[in-house]
């Protein structure tokens, strides 16, 4: 949501500043903008569209400086445009801002500027900044802001630079991700470590309130109150080859195509022999208090989540209930210390989920996270954290951190199942026996692309569907039409095959085709009859069952994945609903990677 980047150094900054903006591209690709000091002179360029066409602009371009900051954007205040996009300045052109965030009470502060005389040349509530840096100004730059960041209300990551000081950075962060990297008479700024990465491995992770100078030989983080702090370095656990698409033509497939590696690494560090090991323990008294979980999450994540509610019930006998981070946190939810909370985010840092989480703690709830990002909000702020490892995710669209999150509830249910005794010896051993052939049955289902790959070239061609599913594999349809809307357009709805004739029923025509997943052995007679149902509405049926699970007459198309336990199938068959997604996209001719309106990692609310 959002990417910013900054350099200091001796090196040229604009090479540096465009790598580190097309990292942080699945952020925002709305409008990409620069800003590059060089001798009390800045050469700035600002364009709607992506970090290819700045990149194209300032090629024809020598821009000279060592030190600059760079900004992508995900379109919050003001349509994407040239005037919109980042860096912007005040009127004499001196100071210059990134900023990623919203500022909340920007109207008023801008009709105050106004009055003494500030003129505003962009819908943006970011460029109130640098005319109250102007405005204020007083000794210098980080006096200033620290001043200035008192009278602004909202979230905020900034960079900001002073064209008459051309040797500091100045960052500021407030409920937006914030990395500062350290390096040898160089620094580097951005909004997250993938960016850094090729860099250094070593960062400071700025906190709530924190404001740091950065200068080509130095780094002063200090507290709003201008009191200088003593960082501890963080190193970051991914390394830079992580984040290339290693011939793969999109991001997406080639996560997909990393989900066993995904599961085996995870697994790898949470099974200890047959026993599941966490990085947290949790006393048997304090398990047997919890009457209640509840997980909180947004998009993707939340459908793990509904998974989950199905899994963690079973295995633990604990009452479920899944919340959306954006509803959760103004409802007044009902917290107290015999409620578990588990909170699922892939980057870490999704600002409803994260407000959510952060209330559970106030109230007094034990809380665990999940999370693929170690170093993030979450991993920081949680005393119990499960870090999924599944290596950066850079598509919008999530995919081997949802099954990595799949596995990380399997791994809670178990251990909460056995200490709770809800689990027989010989349950739990199947099951860990069942979670470690779960990376070769992927790879099974992966290899079958070709199958999938021909029912996505006829659904391509369709703009409604549905997709239908009983028990788990509900959620499971609910994640499955959720990566098809996002990367195809194409309007998917998912309904628990049960409820579909109480009313949706009504939009099912020649036209609509109907995903059926039946993978589920004990709901599947009644399966059969809501196809059924579906199909003498002449739908077109795809049916996506395991290999144990008899055929159905009839059907359009059978996609087959492998047999495995009912409580195990959801992290199976979602595999050929992103395949499903991924090539009805391609078809259409869609950025897969860079989807219309949407951006990863969403800071803000
Ligand atoms: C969809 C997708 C989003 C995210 C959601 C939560 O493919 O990626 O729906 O799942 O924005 O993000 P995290 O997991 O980072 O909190």
């Amino acid at each position: 949501m959002c990417g910013i980047v900054g350099y200091i150094g001796q090196k040229q900054a604009i090479n540096i500043l465009t790598r580190g903006l097309k990292h942080l591209e699945y952020r925002g690709y709305d409008s990409v903008g620069v800003a590059v000091l060089d001798n009390g002179k800045v050469t700035s360029y600002k364009t709607k569209g992506k970090v290819d066409m700045l990149i194209d602009q300032v090629n024809k371009e020598n821009i000279y400086g060592t030190i600059g900051i760079g900004h992508t954007r995900w379109a919050t205040h003001g349509v994407p445009s040239d005037k919109n996009a980042h860096p912007h300045s005040d009127n004499a052109e001196r100071f210059f801002v990134v900023h990623n965030g919203i500022i909340e009470n920007y109207v008023e502060l801008k009709n105050m500027l106004k009055e003494k005389g500030h003129v505003f040349t962009s819908e943006t509530d970011t460029e109130v900044v640098p005319h109250l840096i102007d405005d204020f100004f007083d000794k210098d730059l980080e006096t200033t802001i620290l001043n200035i960041i008192k009278k602004i209300k909202g979230s905020y990551a900034m960079a900001i630079v002073d064209k008459t000081n051309p040797d500091k950075i100045i960052v500021v962060r407030k409920d937006s991700p914030l990395i500062i990297g350290l390096g040898k008479e160089e620094n580097y700024v951005a909004s997250d470590i993938p960016a850094l990465l090729e860099y250094t491995k070593n960062m400071y992770i700025l906190e709530d309130g924190e404001i740091a100078v950065i200068t080509q030989s130095d780094v002063k983080v200090l507290d709003i109150n201008g009191k200088a702090i003593d960082k501890e370095v963080f190193t970051a656990n991914w390394d830079a080859e992580q984040i290339g698409k290693n011939g793969y033509e999109d991001y997406m497939i080639k996560e997909i195509f990393e989900q066993p590696q995904a599961i085996r690494q995870t697994l790898g560090s949470y099974l200890k022999g047959d026993e599941v090991s966490l990085p947290f323990i949790i006393s048997k008294e304090e398990l047997d208090k919890i009457d209640s979980i509840t997980i909180i999450a947004c998009g993707t994540a939340s459908y793990a989540g509904r998974v989950g509610e199905y899994l963690l019930e079973k295995l633990t006998r604990i009452p479920v209930k899944v919340e959306v981070g954006s509803e959760y946190r103004y409802k007044d939810p009902i917290i107290d210390d015999k409620k578990l909370i588990i909170i699922l985010s892939q980057s870490g840092e999704t600002a409803d989920t994260i407000a959510g989480m952060r209330e559970a703690i106030k109230r007094g709830a034990k809380v665990i996270g999940v999370t693929n990002v170690k170093g993030s909000t979450v991993s920081r702020e949680l005393e119990y954290v499960i870090h999924t490892l599944a290596g950066p995710e850079v598509s919008v669209a999530s995919t081997k951190a949802f099954t990595t999150q799949l596995l990380s509830l399997y791994l809670i249910g178990l251990y909460i199942g056995k200490e709770r005794d809800q689990i027989d010896a010989e349950k739990y051993k199947q099951s860990i026996d069942t979670l470690r052939i779960l990376p070769e049955k992927i790879s099974g289902i992966l290899n079958n692309k070709k199958a999938v790959e021909e029912v996505a070239s006829k659904l391509s061609k369709y703009e409604n569907m549905f997709y239908i599913g009983r028990n788990s594999d509900f959620p499971i349809c609910l994640e499955g039409s959720h990566k098809l809307k996002e990367i195809s357009y194409i309007h998917a709805e998912a309904y628990e095959a049960g409820e579909l004739k109480h009313g949706a029923l009504a939009l099912v025509t020649e036209d609509v085709p109907v995903i059926c997943l039946s993978t589920i052995e004990h709901v599947f007679d009644k399966m059969v009859s809501n196809i059924t149902e579906v199909q003498a509405r002449k739908a077109i049926i795809i049916n996506i069952r395991h290999e144990n699970i008899p055929s159905i007459d009839n059907v359009d198309s059978e996609i087959i994945i492998p047999a495995i336990d009912d409580l195990f199938t959801p992290i199976l068959a979602i595999i050929p609903l992103q395949l499903l997604a991924y090539y009805t996209a391609k078809f259409r001719g869609c950025d897969i990677d860079q989807p219309r309106n949407l951006a990863k990692s969403v800071t803000v609310e």
